[in-house]
Parts: C-alpha cells; sequence; structure tokens
C-alpha cells in the first residue's frame, strides 16, 4: 500500500485593517523609524482593533476565505487545528470558535501552543491525522493577537509585533509531494528568556501582576536573538542532510519572521542568498503564529510544483523546529 503524504493544497490569510506604522509608534514611545529599520527591519504592522473581536475573528476570517479560494464546503473539513499564544480565552480553543464563526459544523478542533514554533509544530501533528488516511481535509491555522499581551510603554517590545492569522488546508496524496521530513527540539530551560510571567496558573490574575504589568511579554531580546539564529540556522540543516540536500536543491527558506537581522543571518549560516529567503516581516512585524503561512500566502504566485521548502522557526519554550516541505501546486 503507497504511504500517504499530507500535502498543502491552499493558502489563505487575513491582516487587520489598522496600520501601525513607525512613525506612528515614534508618537508613542521613545524610538525612531530609523532604530525600528535597522535592528528589526520593520516598517509597519497590523492590529486588531474594534469591540468584541479577538484572534478567532481573524483565524475564522482566514478560514472562510481558504475554504472559499479550495471550493470546499465548511461541512466536508474534518479537523481544525489551531496554533496561538493569544486564545480569546483561556478555555474553550480557539479553534473551536474559530470553527463555529466558520460554520465548520463536521470537524473537531483544539488549539496547540508552542509560541513561535506553534506553525510547524502543528503542521506536524496535523500532517499525521492526514498520513493516517482517516482524515481527508485538515485546516491548521496559525492566529494571534500579540497586541493583547504588547505593553505599548515598552519600546522594547512594542515595535516588534503585530496581528494577523493565516490557514492552510491539508489533504491527502499518493505523490511525493507534501511534508517530506522534519525536526524538533525544546528546551524549557530557557522559559526565563521569554514568557509572560502572570495569568496562568502559575501567578493567576491579580491587582498586584497587572499593576506590574506582568501580563505583558517579557523577553531578554539578545540572548533569544543568538539561540534563535544557532537553533534555526542548525536545525534547517540537520534536515537538510538527513535528506542528502544539498542548497541548490532548496528552492526558498520560510523562516519565522523575528528580526530581519535574525533572517538574514540564519540564511548565511545554511549558506542560501536573501533571494532564495522568504521576508515578509516588512510589513507585518511578528505576528508569531502566522509568520510562516503568511509567507507561503505572500509568495503563492511564486512558488512551483515539487518545489523544495524549508520551514523553520524558533520561539519561547524554548522551542525550535524544522520542516521540508515539497510544494504540492
Ligand atoms: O519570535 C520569538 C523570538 N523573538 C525573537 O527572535 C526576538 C529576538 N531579539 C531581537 O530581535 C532583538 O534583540 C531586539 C529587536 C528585541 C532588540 O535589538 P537589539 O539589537 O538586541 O537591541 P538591545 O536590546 O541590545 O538594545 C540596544 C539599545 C538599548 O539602549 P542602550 O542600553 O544601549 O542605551 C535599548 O534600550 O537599543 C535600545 N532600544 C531602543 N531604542 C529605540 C531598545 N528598543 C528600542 C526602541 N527604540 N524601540
Amino acid at each position: 500500500m503507497t504511504r500517504l503524504k499530507a500535502a498543502i493544497t491552499a493558502v489563505h490569510g487575513h491582516l487587520p485593517d489598522y496600520i501601525l506604522t513607525n512613525q506612528e509608534l515614534e508618537k508613542i514611545v521613545d524610538t525612531t523609524d530609523e532604530w525600528i529599520t535597522t535592528r528589526t527591519g520593520i516598517k509597519e504592522r497590523r492590529i486588531l482593533k474594534g469591540k468584541g473581536l479577538a484572534t478567532s475573528d481573524m483565524g475564522a476570517e482566514a478560514v472562510k476565505g481558504l475554504l472559499e479560494k479550495r471550493g470546499i464546503s465548511p461541512d466536508e473539513v474534518d479537523m481544525v487545528l489551531c496554533c496561538t499564544v493569544t486564545p480569546d480565552m483561556r478555555f474553550p480553543a480557539a479553534a473551536n470558535l474559530i470553527s463555529h464563526k466558520a460554520n465548520i459544523r463536521n470537524a473537531f478542533s483544539y488549539d496547540m501552543n508552542a509560541a513561535c514554533s506553534g506553525f510547524v509544530y502543528a503542521l506536524v501533528t496535523a500532517a499525521g491525522f492526514v498520513e493516517s488516511g482517516k482524515y481527508k481535509k485538515v485546516i491548521v491555522v496559525g492566529a494571534d493577537m500579540m497586541s493583547s499581551i504588547v505593553d505599548y510603554t515598552d519600546r522594547k517590545n512594542c515595535v516588534l509585533f503585530g496581528d494577523a492569522a493565516c490557514a492552510v488546508l491539508l489533504e491527502p496524496t499518493e505523490e511525493s509531494f507534501g511534508l517530506m521530513d522534519h525536526k524538533f527540539g525544546t528546551d524549557g530551560s530557557g522559559h526565563g528568556y521569554l514568557h509572560m510571567k502572570a495569568g496562568g496558573s502559575l501567578n493567576p490574575p491579580s491587582h498586584e501582576n497587572i499593576d506590574a504589568k506582568e501580563h505583558y511579554i517579557y523577553q531578554e531580546g539578545q540572548s533569544v536573538f543568538k539561540f534563535a539564529v544557532t537553533r534555526m540556522a542548525d536545525v534547517s540543516l540537520d534536515v537538510m542532510a538527513a535528506n542528502q540536500l544539498q542548497n541548490d536543491d532548496v528552492a526558498w527558506l520560510v523562516p519565522h519572521q523575528a528580526n530581519m537581522r535574525i533572517i538574514e543571518a540564519t540564511g548565511r549560516r545554511i549558506g542560501l542568498p536573501l533571494e532564495k529567503v522568504m521576508v515578509n516581516i516588512q510589513k507585518y512585524g511578528n505576528t508569531t503564529n502566522a509568520t510562516i503561512p503568511l509567507c507561503l500566502w505572500d509568495y503563492e504566485k511564486q512558488l512551483k510544483k515539487g518545489d523544495n521548502l524549508i520551514l523553520t522557526a524558533f520561539g519561547g519554550g524554548f522551542t525550535w523546529g524544522a520542516i521540508w516541505l515539497k510544494w504540492a501546486y
């Protein structure tokens, strides 16, 4: 019996309308367009505004667009996996709300959290369901409303993040396309460098921890920077070596978009020229779980069937990983 593979057969994103530019940030905190551009590569990011709107609203828009694009009904979807660090509520899962808002009624759904590595982890998890032969249409949606956990008086972090969602559809194929291999790693001893101090079971919400602004992102940027470059490059090289992939065989590197300097250094360390590296950080900033699918969406027209892609991410935890993906359309 031929072993099934899970192929991405469609990708669709949703970006909130509001554009927060570096110029506007200059008016909010002590920063400059020049600092943000040279240190991060970011020029603008999207922010979800409007009462009653949250991560699931962006996720649902991405999913509705995805179904329309692929020409399938919500009733055909078997499973929805949402990767997010900013679910609408601690529970239920944002994936449940996304399914409800997108009229998906015959599927099961849940969330996964691997911080900025969430999308690559979720893609491999979802692929397992497709490869089992039991599930034919599985959606992975990376969605984050980072503005809900960003302190807009903290110039170190508020310039970095943006809000967005992007969804991919996974379908089974007997051909040699789709998810080919992956390698992941986790090091929980890194948790202190990048986390949110309050709001979890360790420090449930209180007046004190909210006054201390512990319900916002805490990051020691320089340390995270160094780990991000080495881990993303090394794990990508490991996946390439394990599959005898040379640099010339790789059509695109699709890195998590956290900082342009991290993206460039990762490409250099792997030995891939910047022309082969997907970059859209200038438009969206770091959208956490949405960065990698948003790259696929932005570059979709340039992708060719059979292209070898290396998807790689690094994030809080620490978590990191790389996937070798053969583009299927
Ligand atoms: O996606 C999850 C993983 N996250 C990441 O991968 C992020 C990794 N880290 C980074 O991208 C970078 O470390 C940052 C962008 C967060 C910071 O860049 P940096 O080059 O590491 O700057 P720094 O933290 O060393 O700060 C350098 C200086 C400091 O001033 P002093 O102490 O040298 O006087 C900061 O206070 O830049 C200052 N600074 C700013 N200045 C203007 C920090 N933020 C800003 C700002 N505007 N927004």
